[in-house]
């Protein structure tokens, strides 16, 4: 396999996690900037400034639901610690990533309160992302930047040594005097500001490093709402087991499993309130839904150059075609559709129908499968399903233990 390092498969990844939330709009990226000239001020390790800036990028990922990102915005977050854990808890499960789910795990502690902490505990790097946070919240995205320094200086100031570290708010007095600090908040772009850190965790990803970090970020789409908390992940392991049905080599199994965790990355695009909606969508909202497989697209063509992604991105892409043209985005017909992204389709199929929505409970297999064998199967490949449906058992117990995996892993990162 031609190697891929870390850097090259976190970097879209981040950036889609950025540029694409629905809610909040630029806020990591300007968090990281923030966080990248408190750091560099402070002359922080060149590991050290990695693991801040890539926690700052990341922090709010653990604000799920509407809810939560809302809240987030005021200015003293109340109860802040869910989605603290939850962030950690997702981004922990990717081993380069620990230090970066510790400094997130902290992100609103408060300085007073840290001293009560056992040393070692809390990073420094949490009071740094803590600040560039609030200091975001506080610029008025209405207003030109540089006319707001003295009052948002002002304003961190007078929680300095309760609210923030002191060595922290010194250092972000020193770089707020420069207007280039403030200017870069709001135009330095992500890709600018990952060229200008050494990247010190980069290196070569092995197949398993891949797949790892591929259910990392799955659980960052999933868990935007306990109705998707299984779904990818779901997705992922049928694709793996139904592919190995039509014969495949390990190796591409492998493939169509990274497809499913990532096939949905572009509803990280798509207002979550749709998702949790109740009484079903109208047709405009499902309008709206659709573009998820034009953001996936958008997403991963970034990783399409590498020959070893080059079919996943595919997969991944064409997950809501169909073979009589009838699919969305492309109405590709059955010429562009090989085996691979029919076993995508009929595993996300299998995977909602079976899933609880807003409206309706979870099918019970016979009748997922007979209405896939009904109303479907015709539209991707009437041959295929027939395969499938044979081994309908082992697809439903897949099902149910991937469910049992991934809601034990829900809640206890919400507790
Ligand atoms: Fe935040
Ligand atoms: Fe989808
Ligand atoms: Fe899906």
């Amino acid at each position: 396999m031609e190697k891929m390092s870390l850097k090259e498969l976190a970097v879209p990844m981040i950036k889609a996690i950025d540029s694409f939330n629905f809610l909040l709009k630029s806020h990591h990226r300007r968090t990281a900037v923030i966080s990248y000239y408190i750091g560099k001020e402070l002359h922080l390790k060149d590991d050290e400034l990695t693991d801040l800036v890539l926690a700052a990028a990341l922090h709010d990922i653990g604000a799920l639901s509407v809810q939560e990102k809302k809240c987030l915005i005021e200015e003293d977050v109340l109860r802040p610690s869910p989605h603290c854990l939850m962030g950690c808890k997702m981004l922990s499960s990717f081993d380069a990533f620990g230090n970066i789910a510790r400094i997130i795990k902290h992100h609103h502690v408060k300085y007073e309160e840290s001293r009560q902490v056992e040393e070692g505990e809390i990073l420094f790097q949490s009071h740094i992302v803590h600040l560039a946070d609030r200091c975001d919240i506080l610029v008025n995205p209405d207003l030109f930047i540089l006319n707001q320094k003295k009052k948002v200086v002002e304003k961190i100031r007078e929680k300095s040594g309760t609210l923030f570290h002191p060595r922290v708010f010194r250092a972000f007095e020193q770089v707020a005097k420069k207007d280039i600090f403030w200017i870069e908040i709001n135009y330095l772009t992500m890709d600018q500001l990952f060229r200008r850190i050494d990247f010190s965790i980069d290196y070569e990803l092995s197949v398993e490093k891949l797949v790892d970090f591929a259910r990392t970020i799955s659980r960052i789409i999933d868990f935007r709402s306990r109705f998707t908390a299984s779904h990818s992940y779901t997705v992922a392991h049928l694709a793996y087991l139904i592919s190995g049905y039509f014969g495949f080599s390990e190796e591409r199994r492998t493939k169509m499993m990274i497809a499913g965790y990532l096939h949905d990355i572009g509803k990280l695009g798509v207002d979550p309130a749709l998702i949790e909606k109740e009484g079903g969508l109208t047709d405009e909202e499902f309008n709206l839904v659709k573009l998820h497989t034009y953001f996936t697209s958008q997403i991963l063509s970034e990783l399409s150059s590498s020959v070893w992604f080059h079919e996943i991105v595919l997969w991944a892409e064409r997950h809501h075609e169909k073979s009589d043209g009838s699919g969305y985005p492309f109405a590709l017909d059955d010429s562009s559709l090989d085996e691979g992204v029919k076993i995508l389709a009929f595993s996300d199929i299998i995977s909602a129908l079976m899933e609880e929505r807003p409206y309706r409970k979870g099918m019970p297999s016979e009748e997922a499968f007979d209405l896939i064998g009904n109303m479907l199967a015709d539209r991707l490949s009437p041959e295929m399903f027939v395969e499938i449906d044979n081994h309908r058992d082992e697809i439903e117990d897949m099902v149910k233990q991937c469910y049992a995996h991934s809601f034990e892993e829900y809640y206890s990162g919400r507790s």
